[in-house]
């Protein structure tokens, strides 16, 4: 009997982080540098008591489609903008879900990083576009030209460009864009005749060593008429819920966001009104967001002190390591990451292989189980 339609067939989820990551837990008292959750995970302290003190409606009743007024202003403090339009997503997935599906037909081509998040890839595949991909990075800086390259290649074929950039802290990489390289790449967008969408992945907004949580200006970017920014916002890192499922798109083009809405009712309706109450009530309360940025930079300098082990450990044992600018990931390039990864997990060792590379989840890892571990790896790795 065929149930599923001829198109969707093919559509099963393979080597996909999170299926990894249950084996890896499944391994009971192995390593796991699998996933992009923070550990140990610890609710940050002001969390339980924001949301204890919600009303009984604003907990377990519907929020309305867009997550409401109070999120709408939350959103916006949260960016350091004003003006955005914004719509309650399932998480930052749901947000680069709906952009992808909001600005492309079936057929057209999605530009997205390589390296990059495994989703992205499936996402197109699941909406039935065509997946191109622009270099990320060529000696240790973003490759402007190979973007340049990709991009106008496809506006010639379908006069309009939608593209993924994952900023700062990049996923698999922890590569961030200098504000000199985002001047540039906006440059030349803005210079462009043809409509373009910017969906700008901010999942690992809060953890960056150029403190972007503290300095969102590089945010407030000056765009023309033709280009639109998707800001797909994930609470998820920011705020440690994971499992909450929350995020949020936010544009300040009008039209994007009455279809956003429409798009929203029809797929997830509206999202977790306890978590949007929570994200609202922090984010415009001065003294609670202190405690936020206290927490984050906690985590921020935790992270510091794990990739200095690992990074020094990668090059005493002359292990190459991909540019790394700060987060929860380090990447080593290699032509073999399957064989790594089947070899490594032997020895119950859990770590990630993604494009032509494996990614280490430094986040999973505290500073003892980071110790040694480059060497493990580099006994593997073929060039
Ligand atoms: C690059 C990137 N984008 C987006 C997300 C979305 O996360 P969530 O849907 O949990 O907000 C993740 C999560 O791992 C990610 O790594």
């Amino acid at each position: 009997m065929d149930f599923v339609t001829e198109s969707k067939k093919d559509n099963i989820l393979k080597n996909d982080a999170l299926g990894i990551a249950k084996i890896a837990r499944e391994d009971k008292g192995g390593i796991n540098a699998t996933l992009g959750i923070f550990s140990p995970l610890e609710p940050f302290s002001f969390l339980e008591g924001v949301s204890s003190k919600l009303q009984i409606k604003q907990k377990y009743g519907y929020s309305s489609v867009d997550g409401g007024e109070e999120f709408r202003k939350a959103v916006n403090a949260y960016l350091g903008l004003d003006g955005c339009y914004v719509v309650a997503t399932p998480g930052g997935t749901g947000a680069i879900n709906a952009s992808i599906n909001l600005t492309l037909e079936k057929g057209e081509d999605l530009l997205i990083p390589y390296p990059c998040w495994g989703p992205y890839n499936n996402m197109a595949k699941g909406l039935s576009l065509n997946a191109i991909y622009y270099n990320l990075i060529k000696d240790d800086k973003f490759d402007l030209s190979d973007f340049i390259k990709k991009a106008n290649e496809i506006i010639d074929r379908q006069r309009r460009l939608v593209f993924i950039i994952n900023d700062p802290c990049q996923n698999p990489t922890g590569y961030s864009l200098s504000n000199d390289e985002l001047k540039e790449l906006f440059n030349y967008l803005n210079n462009l005749s043809v409509p373009v969408s910017v969906i700008y992945d901010l999942a690992y907004l809060d953890i960056s060593n150029e403190k972007r949580h503290i300095d969102r200006s590089f945010l407030d970017i000056k765009v023309n008429d033709n280009v639109n920014i998707l800001y797909c916002v994930s609470f998820s890192k920011s705020y440690q819920i994971y499992g909450q499922r929350l995020g949020a798109l936010a544009t300040k083009n009008e039209e994007f966001y009455k279809v956003a809405c429409f798009y929203a009712r029809t797929t997830w309706s509206n999202c977790n009104n306890a978590m949007i109450n929570v994200v609202s009530e922090v984010e415009l309360n001065k003294e609670i967001k202190k405690e936020h940025i206290e927490g984050l930079e906690k985590i921020r300098s935790e992270l510091i002190k794990r990739s200095k082990i690992f990074l020094d450990e990668a090059k005493e044992c002359d292990l190459n390591t991909i540019k790394y600018n700060g987060g929860f990931f380090i990447s080593i390039p290699c032509s073999n990451n399957k064989e790594v990864y089947e070899k490594l997990k032997a020895e119950h060792i859990h770590i990630l292989p993604v494009c032509n590379i494996v990614r280490v989840a430094i986040c999973g890892l505290e500073c003892d189980k980071l110790k040694g571990l480059a060497k493990k790896i580099k006994k593997y790795i073929k060039a």
